[in-house]
């Protein structure tokens, strides 16, 4: 039996889409296997440890435990935006510079909620910041580098 499928307008990283899927399957899924964006990663697959964070019109959502309809209309974006000139390119300059990833398989996410909380809040204190990556688990222990990270590109984008 073939899966119901409807066309989801929405725009990721920027391109207009009419997607034409399954609108109950996981935005992770069509972002990675539909779409070639393997920045977004697959961790817990159940909302629980943040790696596979996107941008949803400026918000940090789990994608693992978003279905493709809830993105009709809305601007996705994923963590390879945010390394072009237009996205926020010093986010991950900081987190070169402060060594702020060890395995790295937690990154993406925590760029994505750290631009999502920059995108509303270009001057955080240190508490806004470990609030905002709160939803991000890392077992490698880089959580105080990562803090140190978002702050330096906070101050860089003011200057
Ligand atoms: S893979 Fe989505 S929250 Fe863990
Ligand atoms: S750097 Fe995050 S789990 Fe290792």
């Amino acid at each position: 039996m073939n899966s119901p499928t409807a066309s989801v307008r929405c725009t990721v990283n920027g391109r207009a889409l009419a997607l034409d899927l399954n609108p109950e399957i996981r935005l992770l899924y069509v972002l990675r296997n539909d779409l070639g964006l393997k920045g977004t990663r697959y961790g817990c697959g159940a909302g629980d440890c943040g790696t596979c964070m996107v941008l949803i019109d400026g918000r940090a959502v789990n994608a693992c435990d978003t279905p493709l309809w809830a993105v009709e209309g809305k601007a996705v974006t994923t963590v390879e935006a945010l390394d072009e000139p237009d996205g926020m390119p010093i986010l991950a300059a900081m987190f070169t510079t402060h060594q702020a990833a060890q395995c790295g398989y937690c990154t993406s996410g925590i760029l994505v909620s750290a631009a999502a909380l920059l995108g509303h809040n270009p001057n955080p204190d240190e508490a806004a910041v470990r609030a905002a990556l709160d939803r991000n688990l890392c077992r490698c222990g880089i959580h105080q580098r990562a803090v140190a990270a978002v702050l330096a590109a906070a101050r860089e984008m003011q200057t």
